[in-house]
């Protein structure tokens, strides 16, 4: 039984669906903690299935490595199998990517390196693309430069605004990291072979 901690910084639906998938006893991981780098919004799911959750305001330190500091401590208390970034909207600083990687994994909502960053589906749709993606990754020390452990195609239709795509980007987001976790826990997918 895999221990995961996921992090957010914002709505957290993709956190309420690996909550609701971890909630089945077949399901091979469970979630021992929430942290948030602000009071998300998506606290709210872990509170309604009582699971422990943690804030860490970059504002309440003088530097980000500080930051850094005080959210690999928080998070290491609950000494995860796996740390999810799950909307999580803060660059990690590289000691704090160090310390977990590479069992270190992001969900992005295009198809890596296809429109890297913060607003990966804004980007596709002004690219004016056709189709796009979701992939999940091992965080390195770069944005969104990680090797892809899972990645599907996903297309832009007429008439998509930013939110129907993100919405349906979402949608495989869940179910390729659900996936990409079970793989983990029975060992298809072998973590230490992409350790530096
Ligand atoms: C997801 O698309 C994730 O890949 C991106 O932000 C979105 C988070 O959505 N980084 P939510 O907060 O889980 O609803």
């Amino acid at each position: 039984m895999l221990s995961l901690v996921v992090l957010i910084s914002g709505g957290g639906s993709n956190l309420a669906a690996l909550i609701a998938e971890a909630e089945h006893a077949s399901y091979p991981a469970r979630i021992v903690a929430v942290g948030a780098d602000r009071d998300a919004d998506g606290l709210l799911f872990a509170e309604q299935h009582e699971i422990p959750s943690f804030t860490v305001p970059l504002s309440s330190f003088e530097t980000r490595e500080e930051w850094g500091r005080e959210l690999l401590r928080q998070i290491e208390q609950w000494r995860p199998d796996l740390v999810i970034l799950s909307g999580f909207m803060r660059l990690l600083p590289a000691e704090v990517v160090r310390a977990l990687a590479p069992r270190l994994l992001n969900t992005h909502p295009a198809y890596l390196p296809e429109f890297p960053g913060a607003h990966a589906v804004r980007d596709a749709m002004q690219a004016g693309v056709a189709q796009t993606g979701a992939s999940v990754i091992i965080v390195d020390e770069g944005v969104d430069t990680g090797p892809i452990l899972a990645q599907e195609r996903i297309p832009v239709l007429p008439g998509d605004g930013e939110d129907e795509l993100h919405e349906r980007i979402k949608v495989v987001e869940r179910r390729l990291l659900a996936d990409v976790i079970r793989r983990i826990a029975d060992g298809t997918i072998r973590l230490e072979e992409y350790a530096r």
